[in-house]
C-alpha cells in the first residue's frame, strides 16, 4: 500500500521522505489555508521534494473553469495530479483530463456508486473519505470494501486512495482490505511506529548495554 501524506506542510513532507515513508502528497483548500502559504509557491515546492503523485485541487465549481484551473496547475511539475470533485462536472473534468495523460484524484467521495461512477471516468485515483464517513455514522471501511470489490469486479485500473484517515487502525483496515493508497496526517503516518513494547525493549537493552561500560564507536 502506497503512503501519502495529507498536509501542505513542508517540514513534515521532507522529514517522512527522508525516511522513505512517503510516496506522494495530498492537498485541499483548507490545508492549504492552514498552511498560510501561497498556493502555487508551496505545490511547487512539495512536487520538487516528492517524486510521486501530488495532488492540487481545482476550486471552481463548473467543467469549463476547472479545465482552465487545471490547465494553470499542470504546468507546476510533471507529477502534479489534479483533484476534482465527485460531481458530474468534476466527472467530466476527469475524463477530459486523464483523455491527454493528466492524472487525476477524483475527490469527496462517500459512496460505492460515487467511486462507480469515477472508474468510469478514468480516474487515476478515488478519494473515499473514510473519517468524515465515520463521523456521519457510517462504516467508513465497509465503503472502501465495497469499492475494492466493485473495481475487481469490472477490472477497474482506478486506485483506492483512502482518505480523512484519523488514526492508525484506519491505515490497518486499508491494508487488510488491499487499498491501492493511504493518505493520512504526518503524525498519523509517525505512529504507525510506536508500540509500548517497543519502548519498553529499548528501555532494558539501554540499561543493559550502560552496565557493560562499552561503546560501539570506542
Ligand atoms: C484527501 O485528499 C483529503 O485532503 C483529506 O484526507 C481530508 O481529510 P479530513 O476529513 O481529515 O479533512
Amino acid at each position: 500500500m502506497k503512503f501519502f501524506a495529507d498536509t501542505a506542510e513542508i517540514a513534515d513532507i521532507r522529514e517522512l521522505n527522508e525516511a522513505g515513508l512517503l510516496d506522494g502528497v495530498t492537498t485541499n483548500p483548507s490545508l492549504i489555508a492552514k498552511s498560510g502559504r501561497d498556493f502555487m509557491e508551496v505545490t511547487r515546492e512539495i512536487c520538487a521534494i516528492v517524486d510521486g503523485p501530488v495532488s492540487a485541487e481545482v476550486v471552481a465549481l463548473d467543467h469549463e473553469t476547472m479545465m482552465r484551473e487545471a490547465e494553470v496547475l499542470r504546468k507546476i511539475a510533471d507529477n502534479v495530479c489534479i483533484k476534482v470533485p465527485l460531481t458530474i462536472d468534476g466527472l467530466k473534468t476527469c475524463r477530459a483530463l486523464t483523455g491527454d495523460g493528466t492524472m487525476v484524484n477524483v475527490t469527496l467521495c462517500f459512496s460505492a456508486n460515487q467511486a462507480l461512477l469515477a472508474g468510469k471516468a478514468g480516474a487515476t485515483f478515488v478519494s473515499p473519505f473514510v473519517g468524515r464517513h465515520d463521523d456521519n455514522g457510517y462504516d467508513g471501511m465497509e465503503l472502501i470494501r465495497d469499492i475494492r470489490l466493485i473495481y475487481d469486479n469490472y477490472d477497474f485500473g482506478t486506485e483506492i486512495l483512502v482518505a480523512s484517515v484519523r488514526h492508525v487502525v484506519h491505515v490497518l483496515e486499508a491494508a487488510r482490505i488491499g487499498a491501492d493508497v493511504m493518505t493520512a496526517p504526518p503524525k498519523v503516518i509517525t505512529a504507525l511506529a510506536n508500540h509500548v513494547l517497543t519502548d519498553k525493549g529499548l528501555e532494558g537493552f539501554s540499561s543493559d548495554w550502560a552496565k557493560t561500560g562499552q561503546s560501539i564507536l570506542g
